[in-house]
């Protein structure tokens, strides 16, 4: 085998944002392990991959199973007797007014965002512990960082990820492992289509979608792999973040006027609401 080839895992590499970490580390002749529920979606990240050059493997993996979770991160490891960067990115979205959602829903939405992120970072932090360097990126939001309104169990997934990435940012940088949060805003993937809309009309929140600036997935894996190089605890590259930050600090009244307008946006789409003060 070729000494000294760089490893990649990247969870909910099939599609969107982890596709585009695929493609983008494959060219930097790091061997990638593109890992979904998804097949065919993932042997066609591995064909681009291919196509263009670098080196792949598609992995069927359920994210929500730890052992399926521990047992391919360890073989990989045993593989190459190495792993360099571990991408927590596989994730499900999910709108609804928190009246219309059952227990159901959050097991769903928790076990596929929270646990599998957890999943991914206890099977592969040992490991870069042990051999003293590598990189885990767990995908997160915006929506991890505020409010978001008719999403309250899919910002409750992401504002754990992000309590548990910033944590362990600062207990591995001193065994040499780096570790961030990505999070993402708007990025131009199938995520909003594919997305559980409880009680919601889809087709109103792809027009309200449509209204948004949307990043391509390529742009947003490039600004996520630089900010993970330089071991950022945070990646969030929506335009003004520090300075909304700072707005929202100064001025919180402002800051609560505008999460309500935004409630009542997302509320248009709700198929049965009527009217909520
Ligand atoms: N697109 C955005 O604007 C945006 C914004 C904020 C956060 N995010 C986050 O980015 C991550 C990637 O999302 P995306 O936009 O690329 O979406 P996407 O739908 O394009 O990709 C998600 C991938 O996760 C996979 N997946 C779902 N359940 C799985 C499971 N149980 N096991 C293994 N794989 C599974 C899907 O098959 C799919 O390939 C998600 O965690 C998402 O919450 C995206």
């Amino acid at each position: 085998m070729e000494t000294l080839i760089r490893v990649a895992i990247v969870t909910g590499g099939a599609s969107g944002i982890g596709r585009a970490i695929c493609t983008q580390l494959a060219g930097k002749r790091v061997f990638v392990v593109v890992a979904d529920i998804d097949e065919m979606g993932g042997k066609q990240t591995v064909s681009i991959i291919e196509k263009e050059g670098g080196r792949a493997r598609f992995v069927r993996l359920d994210v929500t199973n730890a052992a399926q979770v521990n047992a391919m991160v360890n073989n990989v490891y045993k593989e190459f007797g190495r792993l360099d960067y571990m991408f927590n990115n596989a994730g499900i979205a999910m709108y609804g007014e928190l009246y219309d959602m059952s227990l159901e829903h959050w097991e769903r939405i928790v076990n596929i965002n929270l646990w599998g992120v957890i999943h991914g970072t206890q099977a592969a932090y040992p490991l870069m512990k042990k051999q003293g360097f590598g990189s885990i990126a767990n995908t997160a939001s915006a929506a991890g960082l505020g409010p978001s309104p008719t999403a309250a169990a899919y910002a409750t997934t992401k504002h754990a990820i992000v309590g548990l990435t910033t944590s362990l940012h600062y207990e591995a940088e001193t065994f040499g492992v780096k570790v961030c949060a990505l999070c993402p805003t708007f990025v131009n993937t199938p995520i909003f289509s594919n997305g559980e809309g409880i009680n919601m009309d889809k087709a109103k929140i792809s027009a309200q979608l449509q209204q948004k600036k949307m990043m391509s997935p390529e742009q947003f894996a490039r600004i996520a792999l630089k900010g993970l190089d330089r071991n950022q605890l945070i990646v969030c590259p929506m335009p003004l973040r520090r300075t909304m930050d700072i707005f929202f600090i100064l001025f919180p009244a402002i800051h609560r006027r505008l999460i309500r307008f935004f409630r009542n946006a997302a509320r248009q789409a709700n198929v049965s609401h009527t009217k909520q003060t």
